[in-house]
């Protein structure tokens, strides 16, 4: 990976907390120039003790935002080789029960913001550029509580081949993730829903007996990522990771 990216430029949105800041600390590790981006400013300076990087707190659903974060990384790096969009949330919730401002947020953050930082790169891409979206396993396979989150995702994978469609010459890829314990996703999900909506996914089949961790997932998204930047002559349009092994079962 060293090779592929030492110098380069990386802008991980999404990168205070989990995957995303896995991965731009293995970026950062591997000699690339990062910044991470996050809403939490502590949690991204604890990341910039850890490992040698730039940051820039940034709420990616507020107008003006994905602009500025963009313009932080090209006044400190001067373009952008790499654009990995990991950020995203969720409340766990049925349908049913979802308030209509939280359903919004979820597009906001999930697919609207992600969009609108790209559209912001666009015109700073270097030469070769790759951009990725991080997307979910639960797409196409929706399971309680995180239906509305499943929508949102599809709709970034549909954002993605848009993008594709009108920018032939960039290279965009969906990076669908799995099952992965250990991050900030479900830091406000209620505990009792939890248990509820998990008993639910294992019924359905949708649950590994083992999930992934986040470093492990960050490492192996940053060194996928670096390869497919190598070859700018083959675009990486998806790939998975996902845990592997059987399936969880109740009891
Ligand atoms: N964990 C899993 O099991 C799993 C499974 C499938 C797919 N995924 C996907 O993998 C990606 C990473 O998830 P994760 O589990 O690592 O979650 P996480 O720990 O919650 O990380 C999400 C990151 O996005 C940032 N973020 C959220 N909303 C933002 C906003 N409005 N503006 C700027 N940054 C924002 C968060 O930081 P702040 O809170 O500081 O803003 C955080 O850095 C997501 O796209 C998720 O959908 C995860």
């Amino acid at each position: 990976m060293e090779d592929a990216i030492s110098g380069k430029s990386v802008l991980v949105v999404g990168a205070s907390a989990g995957i995303g800041r896995e991965s731009a600390a293995a970026f950062a590790r591997a000699g690339a120039r990062v910044m991470a981006v996050g809403r939490r400013e502590e949690k991204l300076r604890e990341l910039a003790d850890d490992v040698e990087l730039e940051w820039c707190a940034a709420d990616i659903t507020h107008p003006g935002e994905p602009q500025r974060l963009v313009s932080e990384t090209v006044r400190v790096f001067g373009g952008i080789d790499i654009l990995l969009n990991v950020a995203a949330a969720s409340p766990m919730v049925a349908i049913v029960d979802i308030a209509t401002d939280d359903f919004l947020s979820v597009f906001a953050s999930n697919v609207v913001g992600p969009s609108e930082v790209c559209k912001a790169a666009l015109p700073h891409l270097n030469e070769n550029a790759f951009v990725g979206f991080v997307s979910s396993e639960t797409v196409g396979r929706p399971r309680h509580g995180l239906v509305p989150y499943g929508v949102s995702k599809a709709a970034l994978e549909e954002l993605v081949n848009g993008w594709r469609v009108e920018h032939p010459n960039i290279r965009f890829s969906t990076i669908r993730v799995g099952a992965t314990i250990g991050t900030d996703f479900g830091r406000d999900f209620d505990g009792e829903l939890i248990g509820r909506f998990l008993d639910e996914w294992i019924r359905g089949g949708h649950l590994s007996a083992e999930m992934m961790n986040p470093l492990s997932v960050g490492v192996e998204m940053a060194e996928l990522v670096a390869v497919a930047y190598l070859q700018p002559t083959v675009g990486l349009t998806d790939f998975s990771l996902r845990p592997p092994g059987p399936l969880a079962s109740l009891g």
